[in-house]
């Protein structure tokens, strides 16, 4: 089966690889279309945008899509950046930070400037994915990673927030994991077995 996974992020692309071909399932990117479409995520849940996106790439391209939401809730953040994470930087919530190397470190910068003297450091990556057929058939997996922000950024591998959280039982933070590590507790990881698992039984 090809399912094409609609996102450009090249960290998140790499985990769905290393987490749907081991069922057989070839991944395509939105990199791989030719004709190029973009959805706007201005939804204010996880899910609504996870929806959205899906119903919308299965149409215009007429495969078989996987779309996914995710983000960061942190506590004493009220939740924040939650569906704001990509851009986190960038919104007027605790103020704007310049994007000096890259997004993700703009993110990191603002995250770690908020949390200065903090001590309930509590976080949690959230994960929803949504399958769309385009003959309108639709399936939907969450999942969840518990952890803390760390007081500095760690480790070179994974992408995002990754240097910064530390999962729940680990004295490392995210990007210190090796993928296999990384994918066998994240909130992605939990959500795309969960949703393979439902679209095993019913394909
Ligand atoms: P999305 O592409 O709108 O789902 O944005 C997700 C954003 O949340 C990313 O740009 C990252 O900043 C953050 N994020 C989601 N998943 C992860 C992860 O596994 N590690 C680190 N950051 C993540």
């Amino acid at each position: 089966m090809r399912i094409l996974v609609a996102t450009t992020n090249k960290g998140k692309l790499k985990e769905f690889k290393q987490l749907l071909e081991p069922f057989g399932i070839e991944v395509l990117s939105l990199d791989d279309m030719e004709e190029k479409f973009e959805v706007e995520e201005d939804k204010q849940t996880f899910l609504e945008n996870a929806i959205k996106k899906a119903k919308e790439y299965a149409k215009f391209y007429n495969l078989p899509v996987i779309a996914e939401d995710a983000g960061l809730e942190v506590e004493v953040l009220n939740g924040y950046p939650g569906v704001y994470s990509a851009r986190f930087y960038d919104i007027d919530f605790g103020g704007k930070e310049e994007v000096l190397d890259s997004k993700d470190k703009a993110n990191i910068k603002k995250l770690l400037r908020l949390m200065e003297g903090v001590s309930n450091r509590k976080a949690r990556f959230v994960s929803n994915v949504v399958f769309y057929s385009p003959d309108d058939f639709g399936l939907w997996a969450e999942g969840y990673c518990e952890g803390v922000i760390t007081e500095e950024p760690k480790g070179e591998g994974g992408f995002g927030y990754d240097p910064v959280f530390q999962p729940e039982g680990y004295e490392k933070t995210m990007a210190q994991l090796t993928p296999e590590e990384k994918n066998k507790i994240s909130h992605r990881g939990k959500a795309v077995r969960k949703l393979v698992e439902k679209l095993k039984k019913v394909l």
